[in-house]
């Protein structure tokens, strides 16, 4: 009885770290609802714990010791910290600030049978559609303001229910079930007002940002599934929240960094915007953004090219992009060998054709960090006749080519707008990517 009653009280104690993290990571995610949020949102947990901003078109001025971060495009962001010495190489994790969505089109209301509004809007990335409809969605984004000469940049997150894609009836519809191919046009136009209520988008956004109609010059505002994130199961093993991909990896990432203490290298979080477009953007991983911040620092610690050259042939990246677990009503899906499951700690990709960068060098360096952080190690691999996704860590290596691996947190129902996890293993991935940041990897290579 004794033994029951302990063992109940140490299951409880340690599901408890592992909650309180998923928590914090719920928090998070109901509260950043874009990528425009998501860097605002990290700007100031850094900018709580002692790290400072610094600004691409102004002089990068860093000292030893120092923490900081800069953002391009208000989308994706850099935070590091230096440590006192001179440092060997940069510790570099990276993740994705975007997931897929809908985005507004310009002049985006359709009126239909001069009775109802709905809105024109466009798929931003690849998305499962069908989780989109019956539920209620609000709106988030940045709206471009003309204040006087200047032109400002304002979040706007409409909080609540305003527009919806209600499905066609099983009705009008007798083969729903069999299988439906979504028009991406017409049939993910949300039903946003009644003709006639005379209030228009721009009328709402005018509200809510406190300016007139006019001043509004631009918007990027996308679609947001307005469900908060749970924690769920029998005895509360998983959790599901919209874009866990890749917030799951970037909120830990950032936790990670705060927390490290970095003795030898200079360790560097690096989240980028557009990773479910391509990535080809200005901010996106194929862009000079990482390479532009690491060049800089290391010019303003007093180093030059030859510094640069040496410090990146030390440095390492961990790509974190969340992973497929074993699905438990598919699980002929996952490769015959390696079956990842969610709660079973940090997943490592592989792939063949390189769609992910882990080799066998940079496989052995995490799972060796892994195992010195007391994390727990699962390893993805596609069925050989399905191809699978790609991530930053190889489109990253075209702009700065370093050792990197690939991995990611298990999840079920990835790129649908509500996702599920474990709930242990941001805690695990949190403890992974501290003990990866200390790491002075010139030691072990
Ligand atoms: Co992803």
């Amino acid at each position: 009885m004794i033994k029951y009653k302990k063992m109940c009280h140490m299951k409880g104690k340690i599901m408890d770290k592992y909650a309180e993290t998923s928590k914090r990571l719920i928090s998070f995610l109901d509260t950043n609802p874009s990528p425009f949020h998501v860097v605002a949102a990290l700007g100031k947990m850094y900018e709580k714990a002692g790290f400072k901003r610094l600004l691409e078109k102004e002089k990068f001025e860093v000292k030893r010791g120092g923490n900081y971060y800069v953002t391009r495009n208000n989308s994706s962001i850099a935070a590091f910290k230096i440590p006192e010495k001179d440092f060997k190489g940069f510790n570099i994790t990276a993740a994705h600030s975007d997931s897929p969505t809908f985005k507004i089109k310009a002049n985006a209301e359709i009126n239909v049978e001069k009775n109802f509004v709905k809105l024109n809007v466009e798929k931003y990335g690849g998305m499962l559609m069908a989780p989109w409809f019956d539920r209620p969605l609000g709106i988030a984004g940045r709206v471009m303001i003309k204040n006087g000469e200047k032109i400002e940049e304002h979040l706007l997150h409409i909080d609540r229910d305003i527009v919806m894609m209600p499905n066609l009836a099983i009705h009008m519809n007798r083969e729903a079930n069999e299988g439906y191919k979504y028009n991406a046009q017409t049939d993910t136009e949300p039903i946003f007002a009644e003709l006639g209520s005379e209030i228009t988008l721009q009328d709402i956004i005018a509200r809510e940002l406190n300016v007139s109609k006019e001043a509004i010059l631009d918007t990027d505002l996308f679609l947001t599934n307005r469900m908060k994130g749970t924690i769920w199961g029998a005895d509360n093993e998983f959790i599901a929240a919209g874009r866990l991909d890749d917030l799951q990896c970037v909120f830990a990432g950032a936790e990670s960094l705060i927390e490290a203490e970095n003795k030898e290298n200079i360790a560097l979080h690096c989240v980028f915007d557009n990773e479910e477009v391509g990535s080809g953007t200005k901010q996106g991983a194929a862009s000079t953004f990482l390479k532009d911040v690491l060049m800089r620092v290391n010019r303003a610690l007093g180093g030059d090219e030859e510094s640069y050259f040496q410090a990146v042939a030390r440095s390492f990246m961990v790509s974190a992009d969340n992973a497929h677990s074993v699905h438990p009503n598919y699980t002929e899906k996952a490769d015959p060998c390696n079956r990842p499951m969610v709660n079973k700690g940090v997943v490592i990709k592989y792939n063949a054709n390189q769609k992910y960068t882990t080799d066998a060098v940079s496989g052995a360096v995490f799972r060796d960090i892994c195992k010195e952080a007391g994390v727990p190690v699962q390893t993805f691999t596609n069925r050989s006749d399905v191809s699978g996704g790609s991530t930053l860590g190889n489109i990253s290596n075209a702009q700065v080519s370093l050792n990197a691996v690939d991995i990611g947190m298990a999840q079920w129902a990835m790129h649908s707008p509500y996702e599920s996890g474990g709930v242990k293993d941001t805690y695990y991935l949190e403890e992974a990517m501290k003990k990866f940041f200390e790491t002075d990897i010139s030691a072990k290579l």
